[in-house]
């Protein structure tokens, strides 16, 4: 079921949002970095109650941040294994799997690996197939758009504290590309709107089945997820919550009816545009007309950079003069509209490789007909509440 040729990136495209053509394989993908899917899974998952008859309190983990001059990924750690081998994960709410890094994946030196033969209740499923992924542009540059890796099926117990979730279906990454190998973290976990893994082990163990994020800047610090529950010394006021899409089960996916650009707006961006939080992408991509609307906006001197189809860039000494507020307009739970904003200090991703002065801009373009997905560069700026139970995602300003 898994996808060979395509990058996982267009899996999500296809699984999530219908029978278009997709035309990614021949252009690079949007920044990330990460292994990605929204496929479903294999083997059937949870859907948990809210409200469980045996609450446990919520858990909360310290995220580190990987920054090569902008930030990228969000990590922090979990235990596989008995005894307990403790490894970062990214935990992402756009896929649903959780793949790790083994002492048979080559090349990832600078990684903490998970040794299966030191673990006594690991159990080899045996089972090998490719997935392939995308991974950055531009600050992270690449020079092949598709990266393959190979995973084996594997069950064994995670861990987060003293909590323990017996023999878990997850995969071991058997050989990967240099990209993967030299990321920091060791693993990625999903964390859809379905839950699943170690999250929804912990769910049927009685931990209410919501997290909260607090992915800050590499400036600030102090990033965190608490699995279930939410950390209210993070946030002010209420949060605002919307609804999720119950046709779209594994997304967290909202309907903007509107984005403005320093208060303007334009037809295509004045029409109903599902956007996906991904708390695994670094920026913002979006399809060509979308990402092209939304820079006229802000400067006609953002072009695309010919060397890195899909991404976007101006001279970096004219960003600083720019205003780039982009605010997405939503509905919430009671019918009345909220922006998320992101403001023009995200406007910059860092200078291209290869050119020092010319600087990439946070929108990744595309010409597939695709919707929107946004990751750090909004979420950074809001304390994020993902509320598997209650079917919604709310956001809240950050103290
Ligand atoms: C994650 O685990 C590694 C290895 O045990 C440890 O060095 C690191 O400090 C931990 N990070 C956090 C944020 O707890
Ligand atoms: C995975 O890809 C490698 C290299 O392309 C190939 O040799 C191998 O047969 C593939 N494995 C599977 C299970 O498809
Ligand atoms: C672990 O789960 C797999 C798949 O559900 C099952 O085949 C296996 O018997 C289980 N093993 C143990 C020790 O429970
Ligand atoms: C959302 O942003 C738009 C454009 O800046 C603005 O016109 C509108 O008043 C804002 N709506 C809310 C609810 O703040
Ligand atoms: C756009 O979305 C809003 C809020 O979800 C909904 O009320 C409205 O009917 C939608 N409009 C169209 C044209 O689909
Ligand atoms: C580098 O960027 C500058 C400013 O955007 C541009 O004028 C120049 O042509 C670029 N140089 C190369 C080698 O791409």
């Amino acid at each position: 079921m898994q996808q060979s040729s395509f990058t996982r990136w267009v899996t999500i495209a296809i699984l999530t949002l219908g029978s278009f053509v997709v035309t990614w394989a021949t252009r690079p993908a949007p920044h990330k970095l990460k292994l990605q899917s929204r496929q479903r899974p294999l083997n059937e998952h949870i859907q948990p109650a809210r409200v469980s008859s045996r609450a446990l309190p919520p858990i909360n983990r310290l995220l580190e941040n990987f920054f090569k001059g902008t930030d990228l990924q969000w990590y922090g750690n979990i235990s596989v294994g008995n005894p307990p081998q403790e490894l970062s994960v990214v935990f992402d709410t756009g896929s649903h799997e959780f793949e790790v890094a083994s002492h048979n994946s080559p090349g990832c030196t600078n990684k903490i690996l998970f040794d299966p033969t030191r673990s006594t209740t690991f159990i080899d499923g045996g089972e090998e197939h490719n997935i392939s992924f995308a991974t950055g542009i531009g600050v992270d540059p690449v020079k092949d758009d598709n990266y393959e890796i190979t995973v084996r099926s594997a069950f064994d117990t995670l861990w987060v504290e003293d909590l323990s979730v017996a023999n878990l279906s997850f995969n071991i990454i058997t050989s990967l590309p240099p990209t993967f190998a030299s990321a920091p973290f060791s693993g990625i976990h999903g964390m859809s709107a379905v839950a699943e893994g170690l999250f929804s082990g912990l769910i049927m163990q009685g931990l209410p089945s919501l997290f909260g994020m607090y992915l800050t800047p590499h400036c600030v610090g102090n990033a965190e997820i608490t699995l279930g529950g939410i950390d209210e010394s993070k946030f002010k006021g209420t949060p605002i919550y919307g609804t999720l899409d119950p046709q779209l089960d594994l997304d967290w996916q909202l309907t903007a009816v509107k984005i403005s650009v320093n208060g303007k707006t334009a037809d295509i961006l004045s029409r109903n545009t599902s956007i996906f939080f991904d708390s695994g992408t670094s920026n913002f991509a979006a399809p060509d007309g979308i990402a092209q609307a939304i820079y006229s906006l802000i400067s006609a001197d953002i072009k695309p950079y010919p060397d890195l189809p899909g991404a976007y860039g101006i001279a970096c000494d004219k960003i600083p003069l720019l205003p780039a507020q982009i605010d997405l307009t939503f509905a919430s739970q009671s019918g009345e509209p909220f922006n998320l904003t992101i403001p023009s200090s995200e406007l910059s991703v860092g200078p291209f490789a290869g050119n020092e002065s010319h600087c990439q801009t946070s929108i990744n373009g595309g010409d597939a007909v695709w919707d929107i997905l946004l990751g750090g560069s909004l979420l950074k700026h809001y304390y994020s509440i993902w509320d598997v139970g209650g079917k919604r995602i709310g956001f809240a300003p950050i103290v």
